[in-house]
């Protein structure tokens, strides 16, 4: 299968299947923002339940937070965003179209006469480049002047540096610790694209670990290993992940060195989780700007200092894809296609498909009660129409893991027939087992 079509038939079942739909589709949509169907907001509840269990449930070391969209605009000016979170633009006097300076399709060099628009084709109508910064304006209050400006954050890390004192005091947490949070991200992307890899509104799965100067190397070395093992936990590929080095140039204005994990997607290997280790930059800005003290008093030691932080900062959105791109297969079964989103029970955003063999002798009533019973446990889909191969059919293409089956042998022995949605092999299982079955499997 040529790798655009991949994207052209994922995009297509995403559609069609209500896992993702484009925003304000009615209108014509509107650019690189997309909306989580029926399908898409379980998956993408599942990647983020994941995490918060991986980050904050299962450790003593991670407290969780909550923190606002809108911050105080001086967060941004701290933060380096104001003045450093742009990318150079050039427009087209002639289309009216914008891009980004480095844009492979330009041909010549921006502001020269040899400059060619790679969409109207006019040569020496593209400007010379411009700065243009990427996060989102609004305005808060009555008043729409430049003392009134707030920004929709770009990422949610400044929402834990500004409370880390908070929580520290709060939970009485000692250094080394962390802070993780979720939440919307809004940036102004000049090319997003590939579906919803690059987009205008995103989640991040962010998290902050604060530990002593000197010890920073070692914590990152071991958040690399942790944050690597999670994405290997999801089932994704192996072979198609792989670590990418920051070098010098590519380093951000915090970083003091930064690893990304990438997939390798259909248009290239690409970046879905970031770790940094940003040093004291951020609670160092942060302390200057605000004018209030930031340091921690490290009481065994009796010793005062600015931690220095590690973060990890994932894509929700971008694990999503990643997901659905690696699970999306096509087979021919007897002389059909059968398309299967294998993804792994723990994600799938229906465990179990819940089938009645045929709409009488009693076989609907007992798949109904099985059905009662086990949607109280986890996600299940009830499904009584057409033949029960075709049943099977849509909910591979859904990435539901398991088929249950309620047959005449249900009626005469209590099992229920389980097919499994990758090798597409059946058991029979009795119905008291059944939901102790499928959560061992999740
Ligand atoms: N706090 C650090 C930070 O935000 P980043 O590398 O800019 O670092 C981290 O972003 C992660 O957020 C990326 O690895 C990616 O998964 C996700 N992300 C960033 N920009 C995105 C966008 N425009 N659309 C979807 N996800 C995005």
């Amino acid at each position: 299968m040529a790798d655009t079509t991949l994207m052209d038939k994922l995009v297509s079942l995403c559609k069609r299947r209500g896992f993702v739909f484009q925003s304000s589709e009615i209108y014509g949509g509107l650019g690189s923002v997309w909306d989580y169907g029926p399908l898409g907001v379980e998956l993408k509840r599942n990647v983020k339940d994941r995490w918060w269990r991986a980050m904050v449930q299962a450790r003593d070391d991670i407290e969780g937070l909550d923190a606002a969209i809108l911050m105080h605009p001086k967060v941004w000016e701290a933060s380096g965003h104001v003045a450093g979170f742009t990318d150079p633009l050039v427009d087209c006097r002639h289309c009216k179209n914008r891009f980004r300076a480095d844009d492979p399709r330009i041909k010549g060099t921006p502001g020269q006469p040899d400059a060619q628009c790679p969409v109207c084709g006019t040569r020496g109508s593209l400007t010379e480049p411009r700065m243009f910064n990427l996060m989102f304006k609004t305005f808060m209050g009555p008043v729409e002047d430049s003392a009134a400006v707030v920004y929709l954050r770009p990422e949610t890390a400044q929402g834990i540096y500004v409370n880390y004192l908070n929580v520290l005091q709060s939970s009485r947490q000692r250094i080394p610790f962390g802070i993780a949070q979720i939440g919307k991200a809004f940036r102004n992307e000049i090319t997003p694209g590939n579906f919803i890899f690059r987009t205008r509104e995103f989640e991040q799965m962010e998290m902050q670990f604060f530990v002593q100067p000197g010890t920073d190397a070692e914590w990152f070395e071991r958040w690399r290993e942790w944050r690597m093992e999670w994405h290997r936990s999801l089932g994704l590929s192996p072979a198609k992940l792989q670590w990418h080095q920051h070098s010098g140039s590519e380093l951000a204005h915090y970083a003091k060195a930064a690893f990304d994990i990438q997939y390798e997607f259909p248009f290239g290997w690409q970046e879905i989780e970031g770790i940094h280790n940003r040093g004291d930059f951020d609670l160092g800005r942060h302390q200057e700007y605000s004018g209030k003290k930031l340091e921690y008093f490290d009481q065994a030691q009796n010793q005062r200092y600015l931690p220095c932080i590690v973060e990890t900062s994932a894509g929700a959105d971008r694990v999503a894809l990643t997901l659905l791109v690696d699970g999306y297969r096509e087979e021919v079964v007897e002389g059909e296609t059968r398309v299967v989103l294998g993804l792994s029970p723990s994600v799938a955003p229906i465990k179990a498909g819940v089938f009645p063999l045929v709409k009488k002798d009693g076989m609907p009533e007992l798949a109904t009660t099985l059905y009662n019973d086990l949607r109280q446990q986890f996600s299940c889909f009830y499904d009584d129409s057409g033949a029960i191969g075709r049943r099977y059919r849509r909910m591979d293409e859904a990435g539901t893991p398991f088929g249950l089956t309620v047959d005449g042998d249900t009626l005469a022995n209590r099992t229920v027939t389980v097919r499994h949605r990758d090798s597409m092999q059946q058991e029979r299982v009795g119905l008291d087992r059944v939901a102790g079955y499928i959560k061992e499997r999740l």
